[in-house]
């Protein structure tokens, strides 16, 4: 449940069903959200001290205890940039506290997932190959001195990602530090300048004191330490897993410094990262002075400031910060998307041109290509009995667990010594190789179900095994079916580059529309999430199953944790080439360059192998080097933000809250006029005209739109043409979509606006909703 000043109108009603249900007046943990502090961007001692006694007064006043009372209950108290607490509360209480006039909001302190396909998929590998070696790098000097936070399950400090070999001296404006206060803590070098854990958050929602296992920013997990690797990790020569994919390991920002926030935990019921810890992570990144912060976790899409991590991006996008998130792993149904505020980069997760193929060979000749990163081979090169796994049940279970290879369901007396086929689904996908390998299989064919599609991933499997896609997967159920004694075998991994099509979107990645605000598309771009290797905690192995005894410094992942630091990377590199671009211009920068065909110059696909739609790719896929040099960008300021708060239904009073400045609200302004460098249009009939601004950061040039209008309207944009005189010139222009007839079908259309200079080209996908 979420209370919120917005739906103050529904109050009265949640009130009172509240008072009926408080009987027991179960405490939750709840955080309130004030806004913005009064102090400036330097708060003094007294300051702070100030903040956290006016959090202690609020809370005293509304439930009416002491001061005493009220310090009591309050377990994080934001003070430097966020204003607002975190505190154990009744129903009652926060009902009551939501309708002060200082309270933006009060929610509760959720818990969030981390975004690789692990939960419901799990691990498994590939390489980083896809960020060009080109001309971004060498222009930005490998983005050296950008600083990095990543918000996460912590770091591995002695990965060679992470030497500070042939680094200089510490930036002196940083003011982060290392955490150690335990023999397992992390100590500081001059490539990783920060590492703090965050667990009031955590131990609130599970009740009870957390031992010293819990006081390190130490990663026993390995998603945070892959995660901050591909944003920021160095050059690390002959990285590969088992041997695979064997290379030199790179960060997108190779020469940025990083900070680990440690803000995600053991799971407790799949939920690992909490609110409050995420709101304090980010307070305290913000004042520690990072540029980029990298944010591969999030929950179901919620109300901008109902939502720790929307909150904690805002106060650092108007500090400057980028704040770049995941779109989630809840795809491919529509309106899975989440981390869908304005003021966040939102990245959706796609293939590379590189596969691990380990191929399956069945008796009948036929030859199916597989993904794996197995760390074994079959002993020898010849066919194996083939059984699916519905047939191999023990008496206690069904049909429908069986075939999926649960724990616990397959009867070692029919599995001995044979090949054994698992559909996708449920348990982690080297957990169904490890059921196999206890139950005496020599090997593992794990076939997709319909869902899933042509995404196959590979994994670090326990033993021979291959991922096969839908299509084949029914292929050799076929074959079982047919072949009076079905055999096969399963060839050895090897290394294939130049795959074609790449990228295709991946069938886990989140998809929109913005269910929150749908004339704000998300996600907003792809980028590479699919069989990733990076650098991996040696505290477990690559499936991180107890019984992994393997540990391996680099592993390969899948997921749009995978994706997000690729562009985090990205963002480091044009912070250290533009300095003064706002996080809104980088932000744009990047998805105007995008590009939405594959290597085979055709649209590019999705998992289905249909075209792929701005709802699963936003702008395009990620083009590093063209994002350097925009031409235009559109830009955005705080007062936008502000504005956009206002056309959201934040009123004057609220604006206080949100600035340490008075902001008037605009008398007609529509969130679709919101400058975002996609344009989305919910809900359209007849005619409706939308305002865009861009600026240009480019020479001087005269730039021409050119549209593509999506299905069922025409499209035209006043006026048609830009002159730009000098560097940081803006200009407004309107873009008016007709529709073509009075009745159109139900739906979704999508095109595209593209300002040219003849050499710049400036892309924005458009997406009209029919009424
Ligand atoms: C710390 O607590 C966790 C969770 O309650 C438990 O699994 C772990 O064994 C404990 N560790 C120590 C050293 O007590
Ligand atoms: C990786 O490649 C390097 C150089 O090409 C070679 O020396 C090394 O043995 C290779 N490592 C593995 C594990 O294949
Ligand atoms: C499935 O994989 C095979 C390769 O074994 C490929 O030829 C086929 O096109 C794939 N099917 C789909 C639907 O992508
Ligand atoms: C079936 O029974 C066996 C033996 O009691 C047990 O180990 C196994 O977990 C059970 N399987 C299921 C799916 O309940």
């Amino acid at each position: 449940m979420r209370l919120s000043t917005l739906s103050s109108l529904l109050l009265p009603f949640f009130v009172f069903s509240l008072l009926q249900t408080s009987t027991f007046a179960i405490k939750k943990s709840y955080i309130v959200y004030l806004g913005e502090h009064t102090h400036g961007v330097n708060p003094t001692s007294v300051d702070l001290d100030h903040a956290t006694n006016s959090h202690y007064e609020l809370l005293a006043s509304l439930v009416g205890s002491s001061n005493e009372i009220a310090k009591e209950k309050i377990f994080y108290s934001y003070t430097r940039n966020i204003n607002g607490f975190a505190a154990i509360l009744d129903d009652e209480e926060a009902a009551k506290i939501a309708k002060h006039p200082n309270v933006v909001s009060v929610f509760l302190n959720k818990g969030r997932k981390l975004h690789t396909t692990r939960s419901w998929d799990f691990l498994r590998l590939e390489k980083d190959g896809v960020i060009p070696s080109g001309s971004l790098w060498k222009k930005s000097r490998f983005g050296a001195d950008t600083i990095i936070g990543n918000l996460d399950t912590g770091v591995w400090p002695e990965s060679r990602s992470f030497s500070d070999e042939g680094m200089g001296p510490i930036p002196s404006r940083w003011r982060g530090y290392c955490q150690h206060d335990t023999d397992d803590g992390v100590r500081c070098n001059r490539k990783l300048i920060g590492a703090r854990y965050f667990n009031k958050g955590y131990s609130a929602f599970v009740g009870g004191k957390l031992n010293d296992t819990f006081k390190t920013a130490r990663d026993h997990e390995g998603h945070g330490t892959h995660t901050l690797s591909t944003a920021g990790g160095n050059f690390v020569p002959e990285a590969s897993v088992f041997g695979h994919g064997n290379g030199t390991a790179k960060g997108g920002s190779p020469q940025a410094r990083v900070a680990a926030y440690k803000v995600c935990w053991p799971p407790v019921n799949g939920n690992q990262c909490f609110d409050a810890d995420i709101m304090a992570a980010f307070d305290a990144a913000i004042s520690d002075g990072v540029d980029v912060l990298s944010v591969s976790l999030g929950g179901d899409p919620s109300e901008f400031f109902e939502d720790g991590l929307s909150v904690g991006a805002f106060h650092a996008v108007k500090k400057g910060i980028s704040v770049v998130s995941s779109a989630g792993n809840s795809g491919p149904s529509p309106g899975t998307v989440s981390n869908v505020s304005p003021w966040m980069f939102t990245i959706g997760a796609s293939t590379l041109d590189r596969e691990f193929s380990s191929y399956v060979e069945l008796g009948d000749n036929k030859h199916l290509k597989g993904a794996s990163l197995a760390s074994v081979a079959l002993s020898s090169r010849t066919f194996y009995p083939l059984i699916s796994a519905e047939k191999v049940k023990v008496a206690n279970t069904s049909a429908a667990d069986t075939i999926l290879c649960l724990p616990g369901t397959l009867d070692p007396k029919k599995v001995m010594g044979k090949i054994i086929v698992c559909l996708r689904g449920i348990n982690a996908r080297t957990d169904k190789g490890k059921q196999a390998l206890l139950a005496g299989a020599v090997g593992m064919i794990l076939a997709n179900d319909k869902n899933s599609g042509n995404e196959v991933l590979a994994d670090p499997h326990l033993l021979p095994a291959t991922h096969i896609n839908f299509t084949d997967g029914a292929t050799v159920f076929a074959y079982i079916n047919s072949a009076k004694n079905p055999t096969a075998y399963i060839t050895p991994v090897k290394t294939e580059l130049g795959i074609k099509p790449a990228p295709f979107m991946a069938s886990f990645s989140s998809r929109g529309p913005n269910l929150i605000e749908p004339s704000i598309l998300k996600p907003d771009i792809t980028a590479p999430g699919v069989s990733i290797i990076a650098a991996f905690t040696e505290s477990v192995g690559p499936t991180e199953d107890k019984s992994d005894k393997r540990r391996i410094p680099f592993t390969s992942q899948s997921g749009t944790s995978m994706s997000c630091p690729h562009v985090s990377g990205i963002v480091g590199l044009l912070k250290s080439l533009h300095p003064d671009w706002s996080p809104a211009a980088v932000k744009s920068a990047i998805m105007t360059s995008a590009k939405t065909r594959d290597n085979t110059a055709k649209p590019m696909l999705d998992s289905s192998n249909k075209r792929a739609t701005p709802f699963a790719y936003g702008a395009g896929h990620v083009r590093p080097n063209r994002a350097m040099d925009p031409g235009l960008v559109y830009d955005l300021t705080v007062d936008d933000y502000l504005n956009f708060l206002c056309a959201r239904g934040y009123n004057q009073r609220m604006m206080r809250l949100f600035s340490d400045k008075p902001h008037a609200c605009p008398k007609s302004y529509n969130v679709a006029d919101f400058n975002y460098p996609s344009i989305s249009v919910p809900q359209h009939s007849g005619s409706t005209t939308i305002s865009r601004k861009v600026k240009n950061v480019g020479p001087p040039g005269t730039y021409k739109a050119h549209v593509r209008s999506p299905a069922g309207v025409t499209v035209s944009v006043n006026p048609s043409s830009l002159t730009f005189k000098k560097s940081g010139e803006e200009k407004k222009f309107e873009v008016t979509f007709k529709s073509k007839s009075n009745v159109q079908p139900a739906g979704y259309a999508f095109g595209h606006l593209t300002w040219s200079d003849g050499h710049h080209h400036v892309r924005s996908p458009l997406v009209v909703e029919h009424k």
